[in-house]
């Protein structure tokens, strides 16, 4: 996922995560796992906020990356 630079911090990046979130909701998704770049601030961040938990941290490529996990209720 990427937001233009121009148009980041406008809750854009939030949003579609909470569209797909939804979307998934509907097609009885139940867990959703996502990773993240540890270097990556804005998107590790944006994670955490909206509920995304934090299950591990694991090297791909040479690079530190976290494991986050989401259940849709
Ligand atoms: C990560 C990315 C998608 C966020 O998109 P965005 O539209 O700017 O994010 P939002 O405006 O929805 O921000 C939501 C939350 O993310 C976090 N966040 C966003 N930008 C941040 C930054 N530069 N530093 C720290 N936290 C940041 C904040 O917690 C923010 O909420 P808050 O303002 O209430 O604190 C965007 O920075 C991007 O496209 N980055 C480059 C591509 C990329 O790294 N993609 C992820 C690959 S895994």
């Amino acid at each position: 996922m990427a937001i233009e630079p121009d148009c980041r911090n406008q809750d854009l990046g939030k949003n579609l995560i909470f569209e797909v979130l939804k979307i998934m909701k509907e097609k009885s998704i139940k867990h959703v796992k996502v990773a993240a770049n540890l270097n990556n601030a804005a998107v590790n961040r944006l994670l955490s906020n909206i509920g995304f938990k934090r299950e591990r941290v694991f090297n791909l490529f040479n690079r530190c990356h976290c494991l986050y996990s989401y259940e849709l209720r």
